[in-house]
């Protein structure tokens, strides 16, 4: 039986952008995580788990350790959720609340603007495990 090859328009997109998608790195859940985020489109249908580990670091401030993602969804969708764990890794909480969709398009070397709200969905992830953890953090008081 022939196999049938999905076809990906890789001219849509920065040879970053496809290297990524080829090779995403922090691929993956965190089984101990202390923060999860999810979010999805409706209108796409994409969507994205994103796993944190905080710790404090030997400023006592409390870093973002380890970090995987888990997405089902398009070329930029994977691309941008890898970017975002590459961008956080190592960073302060309060860093990593200062991420925005343009710092992830910019290290991508750009994104078809049609693929922009893809880059939403990655920062809305990293926010939604930050809140996450922070919630659990409260509830343990
Ligand atoms: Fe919806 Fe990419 S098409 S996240």
């Amino acid at each position: 039986m022939k196999k049938i090859k999905p076809k990906i328009c890789s001219a849509l997109y920065t040879p970053k952008v496809m290297e990524i998608f080829k090779n995403p790195h922090n691929y993956g859940r965190i089984k101990n995580a202390n923060g999860i985020g999810k979010v999805g489109n409706p209108v796409c249908g994409d969507v994205m788990w994103l796993y944190i580990k905080v710790a404090k670091n030997k400023k006592n401030q409390e870093i973002i350790k380890d970090v995987k993602f888990e997405t089902f969804g398009c070329v930029a969708a994977i691309a941008t959720s890898s970017i975002i764990t590459d961008l956080v890794k190592g960073k302060t909480i309060l860093q990593a609340l200062k991420i925005e969709k343009s710092d992830i398009i910019k290290k991508l070397g750009g994104l078809p603007s049609l693929k922009y709200h893809c880059s939403v969905l990655a920062v809305d992830a990293l926010r939604d495990a930050i809140k996450n953890y922070e919630d659990s953090k409260k509830s343990k008081k």
